[in-house]
């Protein structure tokens, strides 16, 4: 016979609500799905603003900023795209939209710019632009116009120069510019949150956990759970095959994942650390890092997006992977049990599968000292910036004090089902000088080394053409580097 239960004998989670700060007003979101998208939300809220263009992090339109913690000690404000970030993200935060920027039916004065120097036609893409614009204006070392702050944004009719104008044209915010004092203010701090929803379409938990101890207590109630940290991949899914999970863990304020340290002993970057920070503290102590992040995605992405992610959903065309295999990075895994560290060479497994066990997740990357001696990432995409690459590839050279290669590492990506290094062609370098005959010998290596896929991105054959191409590249750019010398 089956059983009947009732609901109401079932003991049930109280529903927490979901708090935030929206255009300078307090939001309480009580029984919302909480892995629904910021966009949406905002626009069911009646603030259309905020437009989908393409609700999968290229386009910009949707655009919103953040004010975030610094770093040292105050604020800044940050644009984000709303079609990548969770509304369960946003607890805790400061928040604002096209429509809280304009004061007493005053445009602000980045929509001021707009407007007087015809930046707009079917606006569309305006809300974007301004959000952008916003946090440029307001960035605390902005001295001559930055053109990175509008990449990621797209427009399709007005054409760039006038928004470039627009930019161009930003004055310094006046002294009791209220957007400015707010900056003064304490940031808000995203500590641990949690909500579990019931909706027409099933259970939603969304948890933000602040320590690993919380985050295998999660981890241990909801086994299945899909773990999110910046969410540029995992929304993008959510987004194009309607995903949803009936229990999301996200990563992005776990103290641990956070930290990032350079040391005699190499450099450690904590999972979730977004990549923009690790471009800002770290490139100049690790040139490579340098020459890859700016062309990875656009700055919108890099803001949220994480190494932890890039590596964990190990995507044979992933950017990250191919320039940390070529830096000998090893990952550290953390589980309740404790931690294990292993080369990232040992990390794919095959296809989009990681040697993760369930319960386990990626705590950091390390990538050890000495750094090489030279060292260069190339990315073959259709576009120069904010494109996914065919063929991405990282040469690494340590030297003896005899100037012969001591260790030679080549990643890449885009050449087989998973992110990989080129040993054969190492080995053809590695106790010799970086000599015509070893260069033939490395190439020659490479051009067995793969079996490329065949796909719209490219031709196994082209990609199979690339790989020994960029090697030559790579000699080619340190044969000049010697000249000017
Ligand atoms: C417009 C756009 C452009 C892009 N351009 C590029 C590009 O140029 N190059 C490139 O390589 N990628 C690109 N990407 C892909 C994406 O931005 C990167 O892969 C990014 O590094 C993912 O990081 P994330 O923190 O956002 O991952 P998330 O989406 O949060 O997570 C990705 C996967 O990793 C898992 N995960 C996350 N953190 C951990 C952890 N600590 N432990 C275990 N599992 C974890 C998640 O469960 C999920 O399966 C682009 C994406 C978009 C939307
Ligand atoms: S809608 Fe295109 S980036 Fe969000
Ligand atoms: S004004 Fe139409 S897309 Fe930019």
């Amino acid at each position: 016979m089956p059983q009947h239960h009732h609901d109401s004998t079932k003991k049930k989670q109280p529903m927490k609500p979901l708090e935030f700060s929206l255009n300078g007003e307090r939001v309480v979101a009580e029984g919302v799905d909480p892995t629904e998208t910021l966009l949406s939300f905002l626009r069911r809220r009646g603030l259309t603003g905020t437009k989908e263009g393409c609700a999968e992090g290229e386009c910009g339109a949707c655009a919103v900023v953040l004010r975030e913690d610094d770093g040292e000690g105050g604020s800044r404000y940050v644009t984000v795209n709303s079609c990548l970030l969770m509304l369960g993200s946003v607890a805790g935060r400061e928040l604002l939209s096209v429509e809280g920027l304009a004061r007493e039916g005053e445009l602000h004065p980045v929509q001021a710019a707009m407007a007087r120097g015809g930046a707009s036609q079917c606006g569309y893409c305006t809300p974007g632009f301004v959000m952008s614009l916003f946090s440029e204006y307001y960035r605390a070392d902005r001295a001559a116009p930055e053109p990175r702050a509008i990449e990621g944004n797209l427009c399709r009719c007005t054409g760039y120069r006038p928004i470039y104008d627009a930019l161009e044209s930003l004055g310094a915010p006046a002294e009791d510019d209220v957007f400015l004092a707010r900056l003064k203010q304490e940031p808000p701090k995203l500590g641990s949150f949690g909500i579990h929803t019931h909706t027409p379409e099933g259970e939603r938990a969304f948890h933000r956990p602040a320590d690993l101890h919380e985050v295998f207590h999660e981890l241990a109630k909801h086994p299945d759970a899909k773990l999110v940290a910046g969410g540029t991949d995992v929304l993008v899914e959510a987004n194009q095959s309607h995903r949803r999970w009936p229990a999301v863990i996200s990563l992005e304020a776990v103290s641990e994942l956070r930290e990032a340290s350079l040391d005699d002993t190499g450099l450690t970057l904590g999972a979730a650390v977004p990549l923009e920070q690790i471009e800002a503290r770290f490139a100049s102590a690790l040139p490579v890092l340098g020459e890859l992040l700016p062309l990875f995605a656009s700055p919108l992405i890099r803001r949220r997006a994480t190494f932890g992610g890039n590596l964990a959903n190990a995507s044979p065309i992933g950017d990250g992977a191919p320039t940390l295999l070529a830096l000998d990075a090893e990952v550290v895994i953390a589980s309740s049990e404790g931690e294990r560290r292993l080369p990232l060479a040992d990390f794919f497994l095959g296809y989009r599968q990681t040697a993760l066990s369930p319960g386990e997740i990626l705590r950091s990357v390390f990538v050890p000292r000495p750094f090489p001696d030279a060292s260069h990432f190339y990315k073959v995409s259709k576009r120069v910036m904010d494109d996914i690459s065919t063929v991405a590839a990282c040469f690494c050279l340590w030297r003896g004090e005899d100037g012969a290669i001591t260790r030679a590492r080549f990643g890449y990506g885009g050449v087989a089902a998973t992110p990989m290094r080129a040993r054969d062609a190492e080995a053809a370098l590695e106790g010799h000088a970086l000599d015509p005959a070893h260069v033939e010998a490395a190439a020659e290596a490479l051009g067995a080394a793969f079996t490329p896929i065949d796909d719209h991105r490219g031709s196994a054959e082209y990609r199979g053409a690339m790989v020994v191409a960029l090697f030559e590249r790579f000699v080619h750019d340190l044969e000049q580097a010697e000249v000017a010398r």
